[in-house]
């Protein structure tokens, strides 16, 4: 069982990932690890004891508070607490890949005015093979639904299977959302599209993406929302009201990037809940 792992940078959007990551940890029956990575690189010229020192004490800080977060939303979840050098967002990165999920806060303590997503999350999300999970806040009330968002990505899956495996968890509905569009850029053929045939063929794809889902859980509710609307316009709307939205990294042809696709980039910005950013091929 891999442990579900979370950064925590001493601010108070970090506590919300906390909780997240405590819930999820405690459903999966798996440890959580509490993750502060020191970088040293800015203060290397200025290096000297008493800077340890006052280093190390910030990070006992930032872990304690962390681990007391933990244990009031779950008391008796076994966790472990690691305190890296290195670099923030290469280290995370690597923890992503080995774990059940990284979960980060949306911001951190770096906040500079006008960003809506901080600088660490923007790196390590949709840029490692394991599952991250952006938390813009303290969990809402549970509203027991998941939505996960399709797109055309033939064969790849994992979005897909993590938010079936998470709503199975936690005893939620799925809302597949697959939201398209006719081409309408100028050099669209000029063709008149029977919107209908477009729409029942737009429903099979989605169909028969989820096909496999429904047979491996067939107690799991799930219902199709197709729609003619912008993806990122639909899944904001959505993080409004679900308890999570699972989108794969990038989509279409691009199996091998490390560039998040601009829809995750832009729902990652607007988003009101927290977001799962999952690559759609892969090892997991
Ligand atoms: N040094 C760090 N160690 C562990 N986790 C971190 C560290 N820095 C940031 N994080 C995680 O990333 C989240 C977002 O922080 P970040 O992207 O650095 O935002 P900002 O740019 O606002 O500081 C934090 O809430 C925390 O979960
Ligand atoms: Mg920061």
């Amino acid at each position: 069982m891999k442990d579900v792992t979370v950064g925590v940078d001493g601010s108070e959007t970090a506590l919300a990932a906390v909780e997240w990551a405590a819930d999820d940890a405690a459903r999966r029956g798996a440890w959580l690890r509490i993750v502060h990575v020191v970088d040293r690189s800015p203060y290397e010229l200025a290096a000297s004891p008493e800077l340890d020192a006052a280093l190390s004490e910030v990070a006992c800080r930032i872990m304690s508070g962390a681990e007391k977060t933990a244990r009031a939303r779950r008391p008796g979840l076994p966790t472990r607490l690691e305190n890296i050098e290195g670099r923030p967002a290469d280290v995370l990165r690597g923890l992503a890949d080995e774990s059940a999920g990284l979960v980060l806060g949306s911001r951190g303590m770096g906040r500079t005015a006008g960003s809506i997503l901080g600088s660490v999350s923007m790196q390590v999300a949709g840029h490692s093979t394991g599952p991250v999970i952006i938390v813009p806040d303290r969990p809402r009330r549970r509203v027991g639904e998941i939505v996960v968002g399709l797109d055309d990505t033939a064969d790849c899956h994992r979005p897909i299977s993590y938010a079936f495996e998470k709503a199975d968890l936690h005893g939620a509905e799925i809302r597949a959302l697959h939201a398209w569009s006719l081409p309408t850029h100028s050099y669209a053929p000029a063709i008149d599209y029977d919107l209908n045939t477009v729409r029942a063929g737009q429903r099979a794809v989605a169909t028969s993406r989820l096909a496999r889902f429904r047979t491996r859980y067939p107690a799991l509710p799930v219902s199709d929302d197709l729609r003619s609307a912008h993806p990122v316009e639909a899944l904001v709307e959505a993080s409004r009201e679900a308890d999570l939205v699972v989108v794969g990294a990038h989509g279409r042809g691009r199996a091998d990037s490390i560039v998040m696709g601009s829809v995750s980039r832009r729902v990652l910005r607007h988003a009101r809940c927290p977001i799962a950013v999952v690559r759609p091929c892969g090892r997991h």
